[in-house]
């Protein structure tokens, strides 16, 4: 068996207040220039009001091209629709993996005016072998998620990936994917502690968003509510929450190592395919 090696905290990121789609207010944790750093992703947003005003707006219509997006709700409602008249609600819990490929048009609507709106969207890369393919999407409502039992009672809801649980491996809906995306919402309880693999050739971040988290690597650090712990090279994680207990997202992927080339919601490998996408979604052929 290789010796266990804890990720220690290489990098802390507080997310910063950002305006998106129909004036939503969000705090875009990582996401455009620097982001080649948490490579295979590209953005991870949070949202969270109950101020309607925050999220009412929406985000109307839009393209997307290259990349996917992870949309994992907490509380609320969220409709979306795309131009080929997919349409898919959002609950708590739920999560949309929507693959853009060659090109999707859509909308994310609130489907509430009064409460609590609060989650995630997280943007993935794919590889330039992937990213003209067809759109597709995975719409898991919230019993789809593989939940586990952490060694310390807490809870693994898994997304993505496969998670290694005190011996047992616990696999999440969504797998297969180039860039071996594991996704987990962990919530610990009060001095809770827990270690977990996280394979070597992975990309690994933190994003805490309710309580504290210690991660104990080689070195001790804290990560609080709204702050991201990029991880260093290991092959486990150690946690341990804080007296109010935590609830974090553990998010990690194998880094594609290509160029990327940005233009809002196109993400390409040069900016001759941007030009492309461009052309495309003037024209009406971005997602045809
Ligand atoms: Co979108």
């Amino acid at each position: 068996m290789a010796a266990v090696i804890k990720r220690d905290l290489v990098e802390k990121l507080v997310g910063r207040a950002a305006s998106d789609g129909d004036g939503v207010k969000l705090k875009r944790v990582f996401g455009g220039t620097g982001a080649e750093r948490f490579d295979p992703f590209l953005m991870l947003d949070e949202f969270g009001s109950d101020q309607a005003a925050d999220y009412v707006g929406g985000f109307p219509s839009h393209p997307h091209r290259g990349f996917e997006t992870v949309t994992y709700m907490l509380e609320g409602r969220m409709l979306h629709e795309d131009h080929l008249g997919n349409r898919g609600l959002l609950e708590p819990g739920g999560v949309q993996w929507m693959t853009a490929g060659r090109g999707i048009i859509h909308s994310e609507m609130p489907q509430q005016d009064a409460g609590l709106m609060r989650g995630f969207q997280l943007w993935v890369n794919l590889p330039a072998a992937e990213k003209m393919q067809p759109a597709s999407y995975r719409d898991l409502p919230a019993g789809d998620i593989t939940e586990c039992t952490l060694p310390g009672g807490g809870l693994a809801r898994l997304i993505a990936g496969d998670l290694g649980i005190s011996g047992e491996l616990c696999t999440g809906p969504i797998g297969g994917k180039t860039t071996d995306v594991l996704y987990a919402d962990l919530q610990l309880g009060k001095d809770e502690t827990c270690e977990l693999p996280v394979a070597s050739h992975l990309n690994a971040m933190l994003y805490g968003y309710e309580g504290e988290l210690r991660i104990e690597g080689r070195e001790e650090a804290l990560i609080t509510a709204g702050q991201l712990g990029r991880l260093g090279e290991g092959n486990s994680i150690a946690l341990r929450a804080g007296p109010e207990g935590a609830r974090v997202l553990l998010i990690a992927g194998k880094p594609l190592r290509e160029p990327i080339v940005q233009y809002g919601p196109f993400v390409m490998n040069s900016r001759e395919e941007i030009e492309q996408a461009l052309r495309d979604f003037r024209s009406g052929q971005l997602a045809s």
